[in-house]
């Protein structure tokens, strides 16, 4: 194939992305109250080289030199999360106005640069104090996120004009409740629906209140999707792919788009005795209409797909990782995820025809690739800059299809804490030496620099 050009939208937003655990450090100053994951952190056996994120990027100390960093690359969007902790320490009541401060300069600090915040409110750190009243188990909960997310746009709001309620619901229900790798680092099936629930009643409910407090903002919800992909073996038959699309992706996408639970998926959770014979019991009247509140946008994290191995037994058909298929046929980066640009244009293709979102925003895609500088001190992660254009020219083909997609955010803008793979994996577009916290534009920070400066890049020829 010959070389092309591709050109964006005009008002395509190009942004990054980080969250408030993975990167700020300063767990316990200021005022700062326990998180699960610095609970979870500081219980031996759970991250894979024994770190925490106590110091991690050391953002809450240097976040001006890494919004300087931001728009040297003329970056139009910052994406961060909100630690809970640091504004509410025990998840309810007091609040502590130097967290709230912290944020508030940063805001600050990203518009002076011409960067748009995109805020997070809850990228994965549950006040501690409110798991140990039973956390998202709890639709209290849900009723104490909403008073967060209130404290937080009463302050922020007049400035920030894009929340993020939650980040990948499917990830704290599954990871932390059921497969146990991430906080509060729980092994419980039946608990898996009811977090979920809350989650995204907690959303649902707080969609109004960030409206009131900012009324000029776009709101929504990131959730992680999972296009679902045959595979060589071919042995899963589609009712298994129908099964699987169910609770990874319908299960959250139909309430969003109001149409309730998925009522296969239901069933099978009734008949395998993971929810009571009555269901949903713990769904009240009222959720589902609150759930569907109208959003601007769905956020999308992408990273891979699912392809499954051949066998699909009844003793493994509710471990979602295990069922994931590794072959040589396959990339993978450095963490093992596979690498399948297609896949994104699939699933934008898919989110568009099936549930019409008003707008997408990719809200996370990125790779880990451990490349280091070298002699001379440049990183060239040839690997990653090849991630990266080939998930935009997916991105691309997307919107030449229709699909109204309006930025990407890589992730991530600097090597970080990884949750339960600890310092182990680099994500970052900037390297980050934690001996000194010195960053490093990589390669392919400064392709993506030319990218967001030309609105565009050209395909070179054979490539994908
Ligand atoms: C996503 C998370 C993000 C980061 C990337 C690699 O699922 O939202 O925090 O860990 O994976």
């Amino acid at each position: 194939m010959p070389s092309r050009r591709l050109t964006f939208p005009e008002s395509f937003i190009w942004g990054v992305a980080t969250s408030a655990y993975q990167v700020e450090g300063a767990w316990n100053e200021d005022g700062a109250g326990e998180s699960i994951w610095d609970r979870f952190t500081h219980t031996p056996g759970n991250i894979h080289d024994g770190s925490t994120g106590d110091v991690a990027c050391d953002h809450y100390y240097r976040w001006r030199e890494d919004v300087a960093l931001m728009k040297e690359l003329g970056l139009k969007a910052y994406r961060f999360s909100i630690s809970w902790t640091r504004v509410l320490p025990a998840g309810r009541g007091r609040v502590n106005r130097k967290g709230l401060d912290f944020y508030s300069r940063l805001v600050d600090g990203l518009l002076e640069a011409g960067i748009e915040p995109f805020v997070t409110l809850y990228h994965w750190d549950l006040p501690q104090s409110l798991q140990d009243k039973g956390g998202w188990a709890e639709r209290s909960t849900a009723e104490a996120f909403v008073d967060y997310a209130d404290v937080v746009s009463r302050k922020l709001g007049d400035r920030v004009k894009h929340w993020i309620t939650h980040n990948e619901p499917w990830s704290t229900a599954v990871l932390g409740h059921r497969v146990g790798m991430h906080a509060p680092g729980l092994n419980d099936l039946p608990m898996v629906p009811k977090v979920s629930h809350h989650l995204l009643l907690s959303h649902g409910w707080a969609v109004p209140v960030l409206r009131r407090n900012s009324p000029d903002a776009e709101v929504g919800i990131t959730l992680i999707l999972f296009p679902l992909v045959p595979g060589p073996s071919n042995t899963a038959v589609p009712p298994v792919f129908r099964k699987l699309d169910g609770s990874f992706n319908r299960w959250f996408l139909d309430p969003l788009y109001g149409r309730r639970y998925p009522a296969d998926i239901v069933a099978e959770h009734i008949e395998a005795g993971h929810l009571p014979a009555d269901g949903l019991n713990f769904v009240k009247p009222g959720d589902f209409e609150a759930i569907a509140t109208h959003t601007d946008f769905l956020g999308v994290n992408y990273y891979s797909p699912v392809i499954l191995r051949s066998e699909v037994t009844p003793e493994n058909e509710n471990e979602p990782l295990t069922l994931l298929y590794h072959g040589p046929e396959y990339e993978y980066t450095d963490i093992g995820i596979m690498v399948y640009p297609d896949g994104l244009r699939h699933l934008l293709n898919r989110l568009y025809f099936e549930y019409q979102p008003a707008k997408i925003y990719i809200t996370e895609n990125g790779a880990s690739y451990v490349d280091g500088p070298d002699r001379k001190g440049r990183v060239r992660d040839r690997r990653r800059l090849g991630y990266l254009r080939d998930h935009l020219v997916a991105a691309h083909r997307a919107i030449e299809c229709g699909v109204p997609l309006a930025g990407y955010f890589v992730w991530s803008l600097m090597d970080n804490f990884e949750w339960n793979f600890g310092y182990t994996q680099r994500f970052g577009i900037v390297w980050v030496d934690y001996e000194n916290q010195k960053r490093i534009l990589k390669d392919s920070a400064l392709w993506y620099k030319q990218v967001i400066a030309e609105n565009g890049f050209t395909v070179p020829a054979r490539s994908r």
